[in-house]
């Protein structure tokens, strides 16, 4: 029992030197005592990383609902499990009991069952942080539906490439959405995607702005009527420990989207035992992740990890900025958050307005604060832990990825001592190794390297749907018999982990990981452009910016530069979505090339990052001359 919440630092070491010496009796004693089982399984853990194959709680049987919803009605039937806060203020804030909850879920997974969704089929998920998103992943999660969450600031065309990939048979989504003072037609451009996605039947749509919206006879449903006579009990599914719970697409360095797959046993215990231990959470407190449920926190850290423990989780409509740069304060005073989990990109948004936006507020409730998805820097760090923790709540620096379903290196809060720009000791079970240029593990402390991970942990993606040879490839080929993570971090003089960044082509924009190559393929389907090429530079705010270099065709010279560069990223916002759009376009006459014909980012990035005194040796590029050119006109 008590190693399922820890409070000590020595307990920390005591369980974390458990957990890695007798991995499977240690998870084993987790998913026993702490979850409800339709049956036992055979076997904890079967592994192997050259296939790869990793299986959890083999041949266990389960419904994560049962676990997130049924179990909690007993004891926690009235609290509130999501507590709703739209986007205009003046609205009122919605708690949605456990039963209630359940009850729409129920109700909702009826629903889905009504219109021929089975255990296994992919249903697309495209909606606004509105309740309905929450009851719709539970729901396919209730019947073994298998969910595909898509951010819905995601293109028509970003949008009909996911729901093919995995080939959706339905699609939920919303008239439109609120963003601050702005809406949004979501309809309209699921409507503009499926022209490209024949095998959809049917489109579920709930209503939330009111706004006219087409309704294809036969295909398009209103929800709420549907909700409103559907049954609201619905007996869960029951799912083997290793089938699909959900697909999420994640962008890769090279090519489409990957759609990383995770599994119903593994992906529970471990979203649940983070959660616990990572944010401190007890019985009355209110937690709050700003994310959206599109990203892997919000399924992680929204949905699953905080219901699995009876928690009362905050699920938030709106944007930092609206009505002003007051609003996530006056929501931390308004339901007396505890825990407050937000990105470092809104962080340093906020950071810059007047302090008097925060001094407004009554902050007093908050007890742990949490940072994810880049690297905060330090500034960020010192101004939220000045300012909105008073220097008395810890700050957790989670490190993690879509693809490790949960936390993987993070302080636990009022154990680990903090240090600003740190995540810290790997988490409970989790086994972080630094590897050197020749493949090596490096030893020892005060070494830097490239992170990954050596031994399975419960909520590791399994494969990338339809594509298990590029989950080989992209994350065990690199270094014999383990997990490459993409990312560069160094460990300090005590065994502290920090995180340096990407090592691969992926940017990290707002907190939005942009893989370089779908942005470029994009760019060059102007009928103006030629080639380009896209790197990350420092911005103040979204941590890093894009900034484009683009080679024009003959029939592109005479034309006007600003109007082309707003075509581009016109072209690039219907494409993929106004995340992905460049903050600088540079008109260039070649690219740096090295004789095998690749393009040197590394010289691009330093002229894009104003660093452009000392680039190395160019010598060996096929064009050394067009760097200077490229580097007098940089913008
Ligand atoms: C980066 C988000 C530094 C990292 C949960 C990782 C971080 C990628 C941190 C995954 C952190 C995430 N410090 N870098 N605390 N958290 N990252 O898949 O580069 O959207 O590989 O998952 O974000 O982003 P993803």
């Amino acid at each position: 029992m008590s190693n399922y919440h820890i409070k000590q630092l020595e307990e920390y070491f005591q369980v974390y030197r458990k957990s890695v010496n007798n991995p499977e009796s240690f998870w084993e004693e987790i998913a026993e005592e702490h979850f409800v089982w339709r049956k036992k399984w055979d076997q904890v853990l079967e592994w192997d990383f050259s296939k790869p194959e990793v299986k959890w709680f083999k041949n266990a049987k389960l419904n994560i609902t049962e676990n997130c919803l049924d179990r909690h009605l007993p004891t926690r039937g009235d609290k509130t499990a999501l507590l709703f806060e739209p986007n205009n203020p003046k609205e009122e804030a919605q708690h949605i009991s456990y039963r209630k909850l359940h009850e729409k879920v129920c109700q909702m997974a009826n629903v889905l069952k009504d219109h021929g969704i089975k255990k296994g089929d992919r249903v697309c998920i495209y909606l606004p942080m509105i309740p309905e998103l929450a009851f719709a992943v539970l729901a396919c999660a209730r019947i073994g539906a298998v969910h595909s969450v898509v951010f819905a600031g995601f293109s028509a065309t970003a949008l009909s490439t996911r729901i093919n990939d995995c080939d959706c048979k339905m699609v939920i989504t919303a008239d439109g959405s609120y963003r601050g003072a702005k809406t949004l037609n979501l309809k309209s451009i699921v409507d503009v995607a499926l022209e490209d996605c024949p095998e959809v039947k049917s489109v579920l749509v709930a209503q939330r702005t009111g706004e006219k919206i087409d309704m294809v006879e036969g295909r398009d449903h209103w929800l709420k009527p549907l909700l409103d006579k559907a049954y609201s009990d619905c007996t869960a599914e029951v799912m083997d420990a290793e089938d699909p719970l959900f697909i999420l697409y994640t962008s890769g360095s090279t090519g489409k989207p990957k759609g990383m797959v995770h599994t119903c046993a593994g992906y529970m215990v471990y979203t649940a035992y983070t959660f616990k231990n990572i944010f401190q959470y007890r019985e009355e407190d209110v937690y709050w992740c700003t994310a959206d449920i599109g990203w892997i926190t919000g399924h992680s850290y929204i949905v699953y990890g905080p219901l699995a423990n009876g928690a009362t989780t905050v699920m938030f409509e709106g944007v930092p900025s609206y009505p002003d740069y007051g609003r996530f304060w006056e929501v931390v005073q308004k339901h007396k958050v505890n825990q407050f989990y937000t990105a470092p990109t809104a962080i340093r948004a906020l950071a810059k307005e007047q302090l008097e936006h925060v001094e407004k507020y009554d902050l007093s409730s908050l007890k742990v604060l949490g940072t994810v998805g880049e690297p905060i820097n330090e500034e960020a760090w010192h101004w939220y832990n000045n300012n909105i923790g008073k220097k008395k709540s810890p700050i957790v620096d989670t490190w993690w990825q879509t693809e490790t379903g949960g936390i993987m290196i993070s302080p636990i809060p009022y154990v680990t001592p903090t240090t600003p720009t740190y995540a810290t000791l790997p988490f409970i079970g989790i086994q972080p190794a630094l590897m050197d240029e020749k493949s090596n593990e490096i030893q020892g402390n005060q070494v830097e390297g490239r992170l990954c991970i050596k031994f399975p942990w419960p909520s590791m993606a399994r494969t990338i749907w339809g594509n298990h040879e590029r989950y080989r490839d992209t994350y065990f080929a690199a270094y014999e018999n383990k997990y490459f993570t993409g990312d560069g971090a160094l460990r300090d003089a005590v065994g502290y982990y920090r995180i340096t960044g990407r090592v691969d082509d992926v940017i990290i924009v707002s907190g939005h990981n942009l893989g370089t190559a779908p942005i470029e393929d994009s760019i060059n389907e102007h009928p103006a452009v030629a080639e380009s090429a896209i790197v990350g530079f420092p911005h103040d705010i979204k941590g890093n910016a894009l900034y484009g270099f683009v080679i024009l065709k003959e029939v592109g010279q005479s034309r006007d530069r600003d109007n082309l560069r707003k075509e581009i990223n016109q072209q690039i916002t219907e494409q993929i979505g106004p995340i992905a759009k460049l903050d600088k376009i540079q008109f260039v006459p070649g690219l740096p090339k090295t004789r095998s014909g690749k393009i040197m980012r590394r010289i691009l990035r330093k002229i894009a990052g104003k660093d452009a005194k000392n680039l190395g040796d160019i010598s060996t590029l096929l064009n050394p001359e067009v760097v200077k050119e490229i580097k007098d006109n940089a913008l």
